[in-house]
């Protein structure tokens, strides 16, 4: 199924070769064990399930074979602050289509915190060009509110045209917002953009026609 230039990224397997035992980390979550031909949904993917199934670490792993930042960020950030990723990226295929996303971010809300330290950082380096936070709407997001920031993130930084990596993009903010996300996932969607968002959010799976997979210890089972 193709929808415009989307999707993107059709499909995540794991390369099962060489795999010796599923009793270690990260081979043992569900997210990974149970992980057969994920097909990405052209729109918005949800991953839900229970705390621990291994969302996070099977987005991450998602994110870092596409090339971004394992704490998240666009394709330019270059910070690390922990080296917790696994090398589970490297097990991973990833089947892309022929077309190609012009922008893309991957948010971990539990390390937001860092892209906007980062964004000062690399803003107070002498150099050419624009600021970075002024595509982020210009206010230092240390100066807004974890959910303020976050939201401005969603509606200045992302442009359309991109993929998405969100890991409980809800986490900050109250219903209403989670409201506004949901509004700005669709007005993306409809600028040609895919979404792998990992939540806990009733609001956010309220998403029409999303594909919800459902992870547990039995597999991936896809869910309205
Ligand atoms: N570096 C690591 N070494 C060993 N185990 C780990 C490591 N990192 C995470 N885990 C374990 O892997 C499991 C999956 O964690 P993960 O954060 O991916 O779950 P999750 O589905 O995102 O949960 P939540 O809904 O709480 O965000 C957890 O049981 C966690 O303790
Ligand atoms: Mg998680």
């Amino acid at each position: 199924m193709a929808i415009g230039n989307r999707p993107f990224l059709r499909e995540v397997s794991l390369k099962r070769e060489g795999i010796e035992s599923y009793s270690k980390y990260p081979f043992s979550i569900p997210a990974v064990r149970e992980l057969k031909d994920l097909v990405l949904n052209p729109d918005v993917t949800f991953l839900v399930g229970e705390n621990g199934c291994g969302k996070s670490t099977l987005l991450e792993a998602i994110a870092v074979a596409w090339g971004f930042n394992p704490e998240g960020g666009s394709k330019n950030f270059r910070f690390s602050t922990r080296a917790s990723h696994s090398d589970l990226h490297t097990r991973l295929r990833l089947t892309k289509s022929i077309h190609r996303p012009r922008d893309g971010f991957f948010l971990r809300a539990e390390s937001f915190f860092n892209v906007a330290t980062d964004i000062e950082r690399l803003d107070d380096e002498p150099g050419p060009g624009p600021r970075i936070i002024d595509s982020y709407g210009g206010l230092s997001l240390h100066e807004q509110s974890h959910g303020e920031a976050f939201l401005t993130l969603m509606l200045e930084r992302l442009h359309g045209h991109g993929l998405y990596i969100l890991d409980e993009p809800e986490a900050a903010l109250s219903p209403s917002r989670q409201l506004a996300v949901l509004r700005r996932i669709h007005q993306l969607v409809e600028k040609d953009s895919q979404f792998i968002i990992a939540t806990h959010s009733p609001i956010l799976m309220a998403f029409p026609k999303a594909r919800i997979y459902l992870v547990d210890g039995t597999g991936y089972h896809s869910v309205r």
